[in-house]
């Protein structure tokens, strides 16, 4: 971490009493930490509407009976490679695969790669987790 300075906010009563409350929930040590994972979290969503680089993960559960399924998916991860640093298939139960593909690309690729990822006719769920190369972070 490099050097802090400090600042001060004016916030409603009610609203800081909720958010350490929050804090206190989620186990975040300081209010100084809480309020720097929230400007992170901003700039990480900032980043995905630019065109840099950026890092996260989709996530999908389905049924490898559904015909053609499995084979589906694996085209359309071939199709975006470059995009694909790792995959990891998890046999949840007997019918239930879970899929976690992590991605490193541009946004709007991430996009369309997570778009036809789930739109694939089968898939009971999927979820784009954003994150970052962290080199802006
Ligand atoms: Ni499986």
């Amino acid at each position: 971490m490099s050097g802090l300075t400090r600042f001060s906010i004016s916030l409603e009563k009610a609203l800081l009493e909720k958010f350490d409350l929050q804090l206190k929930q989620d186990g975040c040590p300081t209010r100084s930490k809480g309020v720097a994972d929230l400007v992170r979290e901003s700039l990480v969503k900032h980043e995905w509407k630019g065109g840099r680089e950026v890092a996260g993960a989709v996530l999908m559960v389905y049924d490898h009976h559904k015909r053609d399924l499995s084979n589906k998916l694996t085209n359309v991860q071939h199709d975006f490679h470059h995009l694909i640093i790792s995959s990891q298939h998890i046999h949840l139960d007997h019918d239930n695969c879970l899929e976690m593909v992590v991605v490193r690309g541009k946004p709007r690729d991430v996009e369309v790669f997570y778009g036809k990822m789930k739109g694939t006719k089968g898939v009971k769920y999927a979820n784009l987790a954003i994150a970052s190369t962290g080199k802006a972070l």
